[in-house]
């Protein structure tokens, strides 16, 4: 049976490779191939740029000149959030598969977050059923959740609900995990789109300063892959959207999360 919170019909008809995935997929690996090549040098252009960025807007004598320095600021910051996006893209972090409790792990990514969605009026549903484990790369899975919180947190502008459960499909062999919120929802048109790497609606600046990279979702896609997982998503515009994530609890030896 279903647990109350877990969408009941299996995922597969909204995640099916087609043509412009596929040149998703190829996109991201030539990001992972060309990454560290050039993201290190890039990130050294970049320090010097924000470092006399920061000057200019002190020692600027006009208003218009710190306004004008503020701005290379900003773009600065920004480019330098996609260098950071891309780098753990390439790089992925610790790859030691642990056998662990995903409800822990949710919990743990949750306690982060609690003030934060607190501050945003967002109240917390939680159902950790019989707190299922499997065989992860825990770093790599909490990035994972971090980041559907984040993206949840940021479609509730005003507020809302944000649901989060976990549960073992014992005839799959899969704990799956689920993310819902009560935000703005995604517009059908865009659904295809939004796990293509720098693919992103958030153009103004956010509460940090910073609009979005477009690479959370694709780094989600990434790591869940490895974890020869599968992600799917639900939304409706003015509704809410939910992501879901099925895992096997165990990983078949020899696939790209023991390799990484
Ligand atoms: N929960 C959600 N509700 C509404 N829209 C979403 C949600 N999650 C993702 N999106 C849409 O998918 C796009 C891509 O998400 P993704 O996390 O990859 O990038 P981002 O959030 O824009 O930037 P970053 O995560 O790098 O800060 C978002 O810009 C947004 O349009
Ligand atoms: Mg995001």
């Amino acid at each position: 049976m279903t647990p109350p919170g877990f969408p009941a019909q299996d995922g597969s008809s909204k995640m099916t490779v087609d043509a412009r995935q596929l040149e998703a997929l190829e996109r991201l690996a030539n990001v992972g191939a060309l990454a560290s090549s050039v993201t290190h040098e890039f990130n050294n252009i970049l320090t010097t740029i924000l470092n006399q960025a920061k000057l200019g807007t002190r020692a600027a004598e006009s208003e218009a000149a710190r306004r004008c320095f503020e701005k290379i600021l900003d773009s600065a910051r920004r480019a330098s959030k996609i260098t950071t996006g891309v780098l753990a893209l390439a790089r992925g972090r610790s790859s030691k598969i642990e056998l662990v409790d995903v409800a822990e792990l949710v919990e743990q990514v949750l306690t982060v977050c609690d003030k934060d969605l607190r501050k945003h009026f967002i109240n917390l549903q939680c159902d950790f059923g019989n707190r299922p484990k499997a065989e992860i790369v825990p770093s790599q899975i909490e990035q994972v959740i971090l980041n559907l919180i984040i993206n949840a947190r940021q479609a509730m502008e005003k507020g809302g609900t944000l649901t989060v459960a976990v549960q073992e499909n014992v005839a799959l062999g899969t704990v799956e995990i689920l993310i819902r919120d009560t935000g703005c929802g995604i517009p059908a048109e865009n659904l295809p789109r939004i796990f293509e790497p720098f693919y992103s609606t958030k153009q103004g600046p956010d509460e940090s300063g910073h609009g979005g990279s477009g690479l959370g979702l694709s780094l989600c896609k990434e790591i869940i892959g490895r974890h020869q997982g599968r992600i799917r998503v639900e939304s409706t515009v003015g509704k809410g959207t939910t992501f879901t994530i099925k895992l096997p609890k165990k990983i078949p030896n020899g696939t790209p999360a023991h390799a990484a």
